[in-house]
């Protein structure tokens, strides 16, 4: 399986994730499987599969929301012992039965100014609402206010899980722009989603999971003009993917 990577000029400051034959087994299913990759690009990994693939699975387990029954992940800094600030954006949002401000307020662990926090409402369109019950906001709403919360943070790495599911076509270019501008910040963004459009747009590089198994890891180029994977091939043609 190809690897691909950033040029060495620029891997100074990548961080890098390595799974090691991780597995994950529950209740007698095997949900994930032997899986090993190794991504040191920087920017959007992008990671594809069919429903029920694993895709959420996996990265709640690298967001070590779920315990790995087999094998290791590390998730490492170039030159830097310290943890590394990571956040996560979830498939059904997780929101606190307060106001859009004060979300956004319960995640700041920075201390960030008002006007910051107002800037990042402002940056997902939700800054006239800022006083309305969080609850309250449609679905697309919910998933904006779950991103600004998330880079509210200051991540270095995010995750995010079909952050553009129930947007309208406006609202997904906002997210596509903030998250190429956290790249450009060197964030490092693991994103999940089912739009090819979206995912051309923004992978360097793709991963494909099927029934708990990666069947691939190649830079976005190839696999969206030469998938190497059955799998794969068959998922961008639009086919039942076996
Ligand atoms: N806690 C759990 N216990 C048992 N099975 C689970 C659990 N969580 C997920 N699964 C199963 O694991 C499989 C993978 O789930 P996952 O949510 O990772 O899929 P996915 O690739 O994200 O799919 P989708 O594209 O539909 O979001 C599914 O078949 C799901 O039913
Ligand atoms: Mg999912």
């Amino acid at each position: 399986m190809v690897t691909p990577e950033t040029p060495a000029s620029k891997q100074s400051k990548i961080l890098s994730i390595e799974t090691m034959s991780l597995g994950l087994n529950i209740r007698g299913s095997t949900l994930l499987n032997d899986i090993s990759i190794q991504v040191t690009t920087s920017g959007v990994t992008m990671i594809l599969g069919p429903n029920g693939a694993g895709k959420s699975l996996l990265i709640k387990c690298l967001h070590g929301l779920i315990e790995p029954t087999k094998g290791r992940f590390e998730i490492a800094l170039h030159r830097c012992s310290d943890p590394i600030p990571q956040a996560m954006v979830f498939q059904k949002p997780v929101l606190l039965k307060r106001s859009v401000m004060e979300n956004l307020q319960f995640a700041d662990q920075h201390s960030c100014q008002r006007t910051d926090l107002e800037q990042a409402l402002d940056a997902v369109r939700l800054l006239e609402k800022k006083d309305q019950p969080a609850t309250q906001l449609s679905g697309g709403e919910q998933q904006r206010l779950s991103l600004a919360r998330a880079l509210i943070t200051q991540p270095k790495l995010l995750f995010l899980d079909e952050p553009t599911a129930s947007l309208d076509p406006a609202s997904v270019l906002i997210i596509e722009q903030l998250i190429n501008q956290a790249s450009q910040q060197g964030v490092k963004s693991v994103f999940i989603s089912h739009d090819i459009g979206q995912a051309k747009r923004l992978a360097s590089d793709v991963i494909f999971l099927n029934r708990g198994q990666v069947t691939e890891h190649t830079d976005a180029a190839t696999f969206f003009t030469n998938p190497q994977s059955r799998e794969a091939q068959a998922y961008l043609n639009g086919e039942i993917v076996l």
